[in-house]
């Protein structure tokens, strides 16, 4: 028998999820605790790879497809500006080695665009999975493709992310929150009890490319320059910080760890007050700590928190607007 190894070309339809990040917010870039979960809307790329040397995908979204050298060097000069995602994934699988063919396809989604669960990091996963399984080529393990796709969206945006998105897309299972632990690069997963459900309300869109994002990361990692990882430190040590505006960011960060590590706690003793007390004091320290959160989306927690049944509430990922999410009964 004779096993021909040669270039495979399949017609195939793959998809990814967005994600709602329960809690632990803006702790990812610090190699501290998230707790995201995958939400049931998706983007889904179909269409077949090809001998040629052009990327091509038409959205529901756009008048105008995207059409990109598989040789593409730099996203940040594709238009439209939602393709230079793709290319960074073009770009970021041919430095692990893997062939990236022509493709002629397209992609829908179900997420909304810019509104803190993650389309960006969805499409880039449909893409990579476009390509594995338009060509034969196995998967490299999920941590990897996780990291490789956030440089590809780090090369696409501008904005220096962190891990959270690409690696609960990747690994996350439909009605389990996903615990990580963005420095050893863990996954778990943490059961949601059958009596609650956590709600998700779009308030406003936002970008974070030119938001404070890129602000608050470098805040971070001067903390960690005054007092050492602070994935590592304690709401004490912070104290240490002389400026204000630092020590403020930086208490963020250690509480926000603390709180993860609660919240699955409570998730898994069915402690569903503690867990909404939790998710509640996120927002409060994401708004007076962190200052990612802004009067909108601060009023629409407030009034969530107002609604029958539910236990708590928070702005949820980047911040600057975006969703809500609240924990409530069912
Ligand atoms: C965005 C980033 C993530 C993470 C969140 C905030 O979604 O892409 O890496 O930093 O913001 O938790």
């Amino acid at each position: 028998m004779t096993i021909e190894q040669g270039n495979v070309f399949r017609r195939v339809t793959v998809s990814a999820p967005g994600r709602v990040n329960l809690i632990g917010d803006h702790t990812d870039y610090t190699g501290g605790l998230v707790l995201p979960m995958v939400v049931d809307l998706h983007t889904v790329v179909h269409g077949e790879s090809e001998p040629g040397d052009t990327f091509t995908l038409a959205s529901m979204d756009d008048a105008i497809p995207v059409s990109i050298p598989t040789d593409v060097a730099n996203p940040a000069h594709v238009d439209p500006p939602w393709g230079r995602y793709v290319a960074g994934v073009l770009v970021e699988l041919r430095a692990m080695g893997y062939r990236v063919p022509g493709f002629a396809g397209g992609v829908s989604t179900t997420l909304p665009i810019g509104a803190g669960l993650s389309s960006s990091a969805a499409l880039a996963v449909a893409v990579a999975r476009a390509i594995f399984e338009s060509t034969g080529q196995t998967p490299p393990p999920d941590v990897d493709l996780a990291l490789a796709l956030q440089r590809a969206e780090q090369r696409a945006s501008g904005v220096p992310c962190g891990i959270m998105d690409q690696l609960s897309i990747i690994s996350g299972r439909q009605g389990t929150a996903t615990l990580i632990d963005c420095h050893a690069l863990t996954v778990d997963y943490v059961a949601i009890p059958d009596d609650i459900e956590f709600v998700v309300r779009h308030v406003m869109s936002r970008e974070l490319a030119g938001s404070e994002y890129a602000d608050r990361v470098a805040q971070c990692s001067l903390a960690e320059r005054l007092i050492g990882p602070l994935r590592l430190a304690d709401a004490n040590s912070v104290l240490d910080i002389d400026d204000e505006t630092i020590m403020r960011r930086a208490r963020h960060v250690v509480t926000e760890n603390m709180r993860v590590r609660d919240f699955a706690d409570a998730l898994t003793a069915h402690d569903l007050e503690s867990a909404g007390r939790l998710m509640t004091e996120s927002h409060h320290s994401l708004s007076d700590d962190f200052e990612t959160s802004n009067a909108a989306m601060d009023a629409a927690v407030e009034a969530m928190l107002t609604e029958p049944g539910v236990l708590g509430a928070r702005i949820t990922g980047g911040g600057f607007g975006g969703c809500i999410v609240a924990l409530k009964r069912r």
